[in-house]
């Protein structure tokens, strides 16, 4: 889908992950959701928020990705933005896993992983990188592990892109490790909404879109999945 602005792309993408949840709690009486983090998701949380009928007792949340190292109070906190941006916003959710970076790495991969590997993930909410990365996974990311989460070293570009994003002041704040959602358990999701806005993301969106499925450019991936809608807008999708 290509939309006119940003602002537009969030409330389409919102609207399906709306209906996605509540097509989910009407068939199986509960939905596995997961939600991702970025000024791509703004909208789309806001829309979700606003949206009186979904049934969040019946949701469960599992988070992409998050830094090694930072607290939840820090500004580039994935959990302090979903806390904040969403969590204190809706009625409580059957249950909330997030992603604790303070905590003992590879325990809370484990911890993460064995709690998501019960399920079966309904709709993911995610966006995409300007190095074309997917949650956390930089090129050349891991096509083929099957563990759930993994830790993740962010090289130079990802961490220039999140000091460039307002997130963090300088390059050597940006903690070298993130615990991820690897890329299979990403594409398990019955459906993947995917928004990707703006100028900055123009090349990797070519990347990503039309040429070849490659984990140099791991958002291409979704080029494979059956059911993945990706929003963009006129700036994002210059390139195609
Ligand atoms: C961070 C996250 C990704 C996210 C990306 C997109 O790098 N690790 O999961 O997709 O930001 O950012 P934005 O939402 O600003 O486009």
């Amino acid at each position: 889908h290509i939309l006119t602005n940003k602002n537009i792309l969030g409330v389409y993408a919102g609207e399906n992950a709306a209906e996605s949840i509540k097509k989910a709690i009407k068939s199986n009486g509960t939905a596995n959701i997961i939600l991702a983090t970025g000024s791509s998701q703004f909208e789309t949380l806001n829309y979700l928020i606003a949206d009186k009928e979904i049934e969040w007792s019946k949701v469960r949340m599992f988070h992409l990705d998050e830094y090694i190292g930072i607290n939840q109070y820090h500004k580039a906190s994935f959990r302090k933005y979903l806390i904040e941006r969403f969590l204190n916003k809706v009625s409580p959710l059957m249950e909330t896993i997030l992603i604790n970076g303070e905590n003992d790495a590879l325990e809370e991969c484990k911890r993460i992983s064995n709690l998501i590997m019960k399920y079966s993930i309904d709709v993911a909410l995610v966006g995409i990188g300007e190095n074309g990365h997917l949650a956390f996974n930089d090129p050349p990311a891991d096509f083929e592990t099957e563990k759930p989460f993994l830790i993740v070293n962010l090289n130079n570009e990802c961490k220039q892109q999140q000091v460039n994003e307002g997130w963090f002041n300088e390059l050597n704040e940006v903690p070298n490790q993130a615990i991820s959602m690897s890329i299979k358990q990403i594409m398990k999701s019955k459906k993947i909404i995917c928004s990707v806005p703006d100028k900055r993301k123009a090349i990797a969106v070519e990347h990503c879109i039309k040429n070849q499925v490659s984990n140099l450019f791991p958002a291409s991936i979704l080029q494979l999945h059956p059911s993945c809608d990706i929003y963009l807008d006129y700036d994002s999708a210059s390139n195609l």
